[in-house]
């Protein structure tokens, strides 16, 4: 990558037509593509991890030492999410799986929006803030009450936790292995609103085909930057519509 991207738009011209002649695409997302929904990133300036220890808050051993004060961070987020609307960057994403027959979105977020945008072929690689999982059974279900009492229980008197993959966490080999397999094949690869600070990121993008074209949408470049074929540089809630009109006009 030349230090100074051109601007996104002839960047994005170049792109959708790149984009047009592929069949299969896989788009990894973070916190990012949610920001213009209103909801924190983890890395930013007024970012989750700015003011919380994510070690005291997302991890077993957190939980363990403080179920209240992990229940009640969880639960604040909840809150904020349960206002958030998907934002024109999540609509976006769920138009460019109709473009594809072949197409898998994974995303490291756990608020639940890429559904609410329609979006269908997805992976929660994460979990969702959504689910909650009995300490004692390992039963899991989808809770969207707003609680009032903490740390939040089970009925059989366990302790229930939020169902999202926590720091020093393995991931689900099921979700990996059809994540991998999704980006082995994939004749593009876009990775959009994430700092790569976790795993997962680098990790799929070392899976992609020599060949595969990969493109970042970010606000600012990061350490993916430097790996990829085009970085579009701006607002995701901007540049992934555009990008999606641009390919529109190509293969309406
Ligand atoms: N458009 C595009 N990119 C944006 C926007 C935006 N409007 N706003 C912020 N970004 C970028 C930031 O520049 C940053 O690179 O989104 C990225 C957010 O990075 P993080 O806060 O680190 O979030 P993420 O990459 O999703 O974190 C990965 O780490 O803490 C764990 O489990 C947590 O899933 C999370 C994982």
């Amino acid at each position: 990558m030349n230090s100074t991207p051109p601007p996104a738009n002839s960047q994005l011209q170049a792109l959708a037509s790149d984009l047009a002649r592929k069949q299969s695409l896989v788009v990894i997302t973070g916190a990012g593509i949610s920001a213009e929904s209103g909801i924190s990133t983890f890395r930013g300036i007024d970012g989750y991890w700015a003011r919380f220890n994510p070690q005291e808050l997302a991890s077993p051993e957190g939980f363990a030492r403080d179920p209240e004060l992990v229940w009640r961070w969880y639960d604040e987020r909840r809150r904020q999410i349960l206002t958030a609307q998907p934002n024109p960057g999540h609509r976006a994403i769920a138009e460019l799986e109709k473009h594809f027959p072949e197409f898998l979105l994974i995303t490291q977020n756990v608020d639940g929006l890429h559904a609410q945008a329609s979006s269908k072929k997805l992976i929660e690689i994460h979990g969702s803030i959504w689910r909650v999982r009995c300490m004692r059974s390992g039963q899991e279900w989808e809770n969207r009450e707003v609680y009032e009492q903490f740390p939040v229980k089970c009925r059989c008197g366990a302790l229930l936790r939020p169902a999202v993959l926590w720091f020093g966490e393995s991931y689900q080999p099921s979700l990996i292995s059809r994540a991998q397999k999704a980006v082995n094949s994939a004749e593009a690869v876009l990775v959009i609103g994430t700092s790569g600070q976790v795993w997962i990121v680098s990790g799929l993008l070392a899976q992609a085909r020599q060949n595969a074209l990969t493109a970042e949408f970010n606000l600012e470049q990061t350490e993916t930057s430097h790996s990829v074929n085009y970085l579009i540089l701006g607002p995701s809630g901007q540049t992934l519509p555009q990008l999606l009109s641009e390919l529109t006009q190509l293969s309406p």
